[in-house]
């Protein structure tokens, strides 16, 4: 039993190493200083709003899925938009991210108004 869930973990750990996930501050859409604008395609209606940085915007990716992480919550959002004062990092791997209200309220951050977080699209 204690072999199987050590090698579970293992398989668990290959899985997120295979997510490539980016990392980056999350901010509330229409916080102050914060732009985005359409990633080109009008996607499907949605309350759950993501808009990555310009850098990271591949427009063939407008209205993916994207994954975020943070604190122990796991949940979707879609790639609407554009965040085109959001900063990268890493030569544009990582960097910063603009949450719709909905989406930003699932993730239970209390009085934050930035969170640290993973996201991958
Ligand atoms: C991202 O947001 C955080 C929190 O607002 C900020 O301190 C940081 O300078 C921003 N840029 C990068 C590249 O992390
Ligand atoms: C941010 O708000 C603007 C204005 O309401 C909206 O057009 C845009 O789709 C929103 N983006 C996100 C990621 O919530």
């Amino acid at each position: 039993m204690k072999s199987f869930s050590q090698s579970a973990l293992v398989v668990v750990a290959a899985m997120f190493g295979a997510a490539q996930a980016n990392w980056g501050w999350a901010h509330l859409n229409g916080t102050d200083g914060l732009n985005t604008q359409s990633c080109g395609t009008v996607c499907a209606d949605t309350p759950y709003k993501v808009a990555l940085p310009t850098p990271l915007a591949n427009p063939a990716r407008c209205c993916a899925s994207v994954t975020i992480a943070y604190n122990g919550i796991n949940t979707q959002g879609t790639y609407t938009d554009i965040c085109t004062s959001c900063p990268t990092v890493n030569n544009g791997v990582d960097g910063n991210i603009t949450l719709s209200q909905a989406l930003w309220d699932k993730l239970n951050t209390g009085s934050d108004d930035t969170v640290f977080l993973t996201w991958n699209v």
